[in-house]
Formats: structure tokens, C-alpha cells, sequence
């Protein structure tokens, strides 16, 4: 029996230094923020008000397709995709075995196989000379996973696709914003997702997430799918979902959308920043050519993971663990048939992955002072 290591019990600290500080950006933007909230409390439309539609508009144009559509989380969309291709019992859609639960959940949650390839060490994002030996008869999607907030080779992964006729959802949950070879993450595979949870790159008060197509018919099933099987009420073709976006949150993302390109920005700044600092004493992220990173975690590698996580804490210096196993020793996935061993690479990641308090509004003091005592601590 291979001995497998044991997991962290270090999976959040909370510190008076905030992992992301979603306070000081609600202070910097507040009355846009109230003004906009304001706006639908006295309209009064709170399910599917205006905003959605004009949300939409605007994410559309900034991914650079033809259809965005808001959904209740990022969860739902993935959900919403599988369902839309008609994924389900009896079929495989490939993903990676080292992400959150929900890029595997919702495979299962609609009756098909999650199937594991892992991920290659640099960019935790899935390791594409292994994918092509995945597939099978069964194979109906390939799911991969835009990891951290820097997104996979999409070309490749889309040839791969094509040659076995296969559609490609991207789950950009956490790399809304990012760009390979200047195009933007959720607009490169036949459907983006994305999540708009407070703590990602673009997050709104409360659950939220996006579907982005330029495939018009697709566009519209994703959209009745979200509200019921139908869009005309009363009407319900199709076996859908309350999955809808709640209006004031599209309020909250209207008044956030027009700072995200400075946010974005910073926070490739800040995580630069870190990799400069860092890359003497542990392995950095490292941003593939090619690619903008919008570091929705900024993770760094140290063999001494739990330590360094408690001489941190020690200093009010918020971390966290993403991901302290991987979705193959999950109980809800015993039944993939994996074990330790088949994914060596994400095994290896998730005993040693840590991540930095990383916001847009970071300080410089703030990042030194996590720098000095990461330094610190890392020798032991
Ligand atoms: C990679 C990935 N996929 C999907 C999701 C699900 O998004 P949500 O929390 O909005 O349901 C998340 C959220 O953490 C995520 O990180």
C-alpha cells in the first residue's frame, strides 16, 4: 500500500490582515455600489430586473461573444452546460482531479463519470499530453479547469476536442478577466463559466456566475435551462432549473465592472510582485507565455506547508489551502474507481500549495511583511 500524506488541518486562517480585503474595495466604490442598489430597491424588479439583461450586455462584450448568461452561481453554470450538451447518464467528461469540488460535482450531479487527468506542476492546470489517452466511446465533454486564474493552451485543448468531436466548457470560475495570446477567458471554448463569488476576481455580495457562448441556438437552451425549461412563461420545453442571477447583484457587478481592467491590473502587479520576492525561497506561479494571470489565489509550493501556514498565523497573516486533497480521495468519488497514485502531480500539489493574502488593494507594507515572514518561516 503507498503511504499517502496527511492532509493539512490548516485550510483557512483569519488574521487582523485579511486574505482579501472585500471591505476596502466596498469603501473605495460605495456610492456607485448604493447608488445602484438604491436603483433596484426602488423599482422593485428583484427577479430578472433590468440589470440582468444589461449585465449581460456588457460581459458579453467584454469576453468577446455573442451571449452572456447570468446564473445563480458558478455551480449552476457548469451544471447549466453539462445539461445543455445533453450530458448524462452512462457518459465521461474529462477534468482535472485538482480543483474545487463543483467542476467534478456537477458532472455527477447530472447522472455522467467525472474522469481525472492530471495536471502538469507549473500551472496546476491540466496536463494536455495526457488528456487525448482519457477519452473514450464515452467521453462526451472535455471540462477543463482555468486554475488560480491563468487559463490552459484552449488552442490545443480545442484540436484535441475536434479531432474527437467533442464539445469544451471551460471552467474559468476563477480566471474571469485573464487572456491567452490576448484573448479573453470564457470566450475561447465553445462554453465559458465563470463564478462571481465575493472572493473572485469579479465577485458581486452573494452567489452568482456567467455562461458565455457565441453558438445563438446554444445560447437559448442555456437561457431556458436557467429559468425553468422555458423563457415564455408557462411554457417548458426542456427540464430546467430556478438558476436564475439575482438583480441585485447584477447591481453590485454593474457598479464593480467599471474598475475590474484596473483591479486586473493590480493584481498582476501584486502577483509579479510576489513571484520576484519569493522565487529565491519557494516555487512561484509561474505565468505560461502567452498568458495574463489574475491570481484569484496567489499559491506558492513549500514542502513544509502546515508549518509555514502557523509561523504566518503566529503574525496575523492570514493563508489558505487550495485544495488540501484532490477530488479522487473525495468519498462522494470513490466510485471513479481512482486511487493514490493515478494523479502523482496533483497529489503532490495539494500536501504543498499555500496561498497569500492577495486582493487588488493590496499594500506594499502589507505583501513585505508576508514576504519577510514567508522568508522566515520557510527555513524553519
Ligand atoms: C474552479 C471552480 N469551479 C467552480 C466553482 C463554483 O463556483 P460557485 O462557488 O460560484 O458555485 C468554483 C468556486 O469556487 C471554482 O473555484
Amino acid at each position: 500500500m503507498p503511504t499517502i500524506p496527511p492532509v493539512t488541518n490548516i485550510y483557512f486562517t483569519v488574521c487582523s490582515m485579511q486574505f482579501i480585503n472585500l471591505q476596502k474595495q466596498y469603501r473605495l466604490y460605495q456610492s456607485e455600489i448604493d447608488a445602484h442598489i438604491h436603483k433596484v430597491l426602488a423599482h422593485g424588479q428583484f427577479v430578472m430586473g433590468p440589470e440582468i439583461a444589461e449585465l449581460e450586455a456588457l460581459l458579453a462584450r467584454y469576453v468577446g461573444v455573442r451571449h452572456c448568461v447570468t446564473v445563480a452561481s458558478g455551480t449552476d453554470s457548469l451544471e447549466i452546460a453539462l445539461r445543455a450538451l445533453k450530458i448524462g447518464p452512462g457518459d465521461e467528461v474529462i477534468t482535472a482531479p485538482f480543483t474545487w469540488i463543483s467542476s467534478a460535482e456537477v458532472i455527477g450531479l447530472v447522472g455522467a463519470k467525472p474522469v481525472f487527468v492530471d495536471i502538469e506542476p507549473r500551472s496546476y492546470n491540466l496536463d494536455l499530453d495526457k488528456v487525448e489517452a482519457a477519452i473514450t466511446p464515452r467521453t462526451k465533454a472535455l471540462m477543463p479547469v482555468s486554475l488560480f486564474g491563468q487559463m490552459p493552451d484552449y488552442a490545443r485543448i480545442n484540436g484535441i476536442a475536434a479531432r474527437h468531436g467533442l464539445p469544451v466548457i471551460e471552467d474559468g470560475a476563477q480566471s474571469f478577466g485573464a487572456t491567452r495570446n490576448g484573448a479573453r477567458s470564457c470566450g475561447v471554448t465553445l462554453i465559458g463559466s465563470t463564478s462571481f463569488f465575493p472572493a473572485k476576481p469579479l465577485g458581486c455580495y452573494g452567489d452568482g456566475g456567467a455562461l458565455f457562448t457565441s453558438d445563438d441556438a446554444l445560447a437559448d437552451t442555456l437561457r431556458a435551462i436557467r429559468t425553468h425549461g422555458g423563457v415564455k412563461r408557462h411554457h417548458h420545453p426542456l427540464l430546467g432549473m430556478n438558476g436564475r442571477f439575482d438583480t441585485l447583484q447584477a447591481a453590485v457587478l454593474l457598479a464593480k465592472l467599471p474598475h475590474f481592467d484596473a483591479e486586473v491590473k493590480a493584481r498582476g502587479e501584486i502577483g509579479a510582485r510576489y513571484s520576484e520576492l519569493l522565487r529565491s525561497v519557494c516555487v512561484v506561479p509561474e505565468v505560461e507565455r502567452g498568458n495574463t494571470h489574475v491570481y484569484a489565489q496567489y499559491t506558492i509550493r513549500v514542502p513544509n506547508r502546515d508549518a509555514v501556514a502557523a509561523k504566518l498565523k503566529e503574525r496575523a497573516i492570514p493563508t489558505a489551502v487550495y485544495y488540501p486533497k484532490c477530488l479522487h480521495e473525495q468519498p462522494v468519488f470513490a466510485s471513479a474507481g481512482c486511487k493514490w497514485g493515478d494523479f502523482p502531480v496533483a497529489e503532490k500539489a495539494s500536501r504543498e500549495v499555500l496561498s497569500l493574502p492577495m486582493d487588488p488593494f493590496l499594500t506594499e507594507a502589507d505583501q513585505q511583511q508576508v514576504v519577510e515572514t514567508v522568508k522566515e518561516a520557510v527555513k524553519g
